[in-house]
């Protein structure tokens, strides 16, 4: 089993021909609620790419407030075969949003309010320890409250289980060295990555820079680093060998939820237990598809989309 533990949010999308100026009023194009979330999408992800001989089971844990959204939120993680028996529903809490500009270019801009999602406490998880103790991996991100992130890597770890972290958004003040210790994947994008070893994020960019974050991300303490760069593919830093890994040339049209959908890709395909270079050459494959449909959950493929022949 895959257990998710993250935010679960409704997203408000915008489609504009570009990105506002400060005090400029914009007129729109087409507006949608598409479910979405980082840890939402990345559970709906992991379910919807793992597939052949190998389907996996995969549950979330996070909250939601009793409103229309949630009920929504909570329909889409079902209609994907996800075990939401430890998604809470919060009376008198709005669910998570997410307020997205997508401009012509396919690139987008994410406002979050955290709304439930904030809510998700150490205890929620402990109440769910059972599920975790069935899970071979972890998967986390950084929309729920840090102290609970946290506690959740400690009792995964202790567990014996792979612990994957996406450390998105990235805090400005990094990541406890006793957190990143007990990650066995860390996935940051590039500006992430510059954040967390306290490179300021216009710095990112060139090979030398990525790949000494990689390296100083490793030296503290994470076993695994792949830092994902959009177009410019992947530099996965694993515990024996450096590589790069070219993008699948693809003209986006909405990047959101490319990556939660590269970490789900790369996690079914690691627990079904493929090398970590066929998954993560899985994971982009399936992020290039990605961004070519609009969306958050509405545009994470399904394996038989990937792998036609191989259902
Ligand atoms: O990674 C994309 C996601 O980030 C969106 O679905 C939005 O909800 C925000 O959490």
């Amino acid at each position: 089993m895959i257990v998710v533990i993250g935010s679960i949010n409704m997203d408000l999308v915008l489609r504009v021909p570009r990105m506002p100026l400060p005090g400029e009023t914009l007129t729109g194009g087409l507006f949608q609620t598409i479910p979405g979330g980082k840890g939402a999408n990345q559970a709906v992800a992991c379910a919807r790419l793992s597939g052949g001989g190998d389907r996996m089971r995969v549950a979330m844990i996070g909250c939601i407030g009793a409103d229309a959204f949630g009920v929504a939120l909570r329909e889409a993680l079902r209609a994907d075969d996800i075990d939401d028996s430890h998604v809470a529903s919060l009376p008198g809490v709005a669910s998570g949003i997410a307020s997205i500009l997508v401009d012509a270019n396919g690139q987008n801009s994410i406002v979050i309010a955290g709304g439930a999602n904030d809510m998700l406490s150490p205890a929620r998880i402990n109440a769910a320890s059972a599920l975790l103790e069935q899970a071979s991996i972890v998967v986390l991100q950084l929309e729920t409250p840090l102290a609970t992130v946290r506690h959740a890597i400690r009792l995964a770890h202790a567990l014996g289980k792979i612990v994957v972290l996406n450390p998105a958004p990235a805090p400005t003040a990094g990541l406890p060295p006793d957190m990143l210790a007990q990650v066995d994947y860390l996935i940051p994008n590039e500006i992430e990555a510059a954040m967390l070893v306290g490179t300021a994020p216009t710095d990112a960019g060139g090979s030398a820079a990525i790949e000494a974050a990689a390296r100083k991300l490793r030296a503290q303490g994470c076993r695994n680093v792949l830092i994902t760069l959009g177009a410019k593919g992947i530099h996965a830093a694993l515990a024996n060998t450096n590589r790069h890994f070219a993008a699948q040339p693809v003209t986006a049209i909405d990047t959101t939820a490319a990556g939660d959908t590269f970490i789900g890709g790369f996690v079914a395909a690691l627990a079904a237990g493929r090398s970590e270079v066929d998954a993560i050459a899985f994971g982009q494959r399936a992020a290039a598809w990605s961004v070519t449909r609009v969306g958050a959950q509405t545009s994470i493929p399904h394996f038989r989309d990937l792998e036609p022949d191989d259902r």
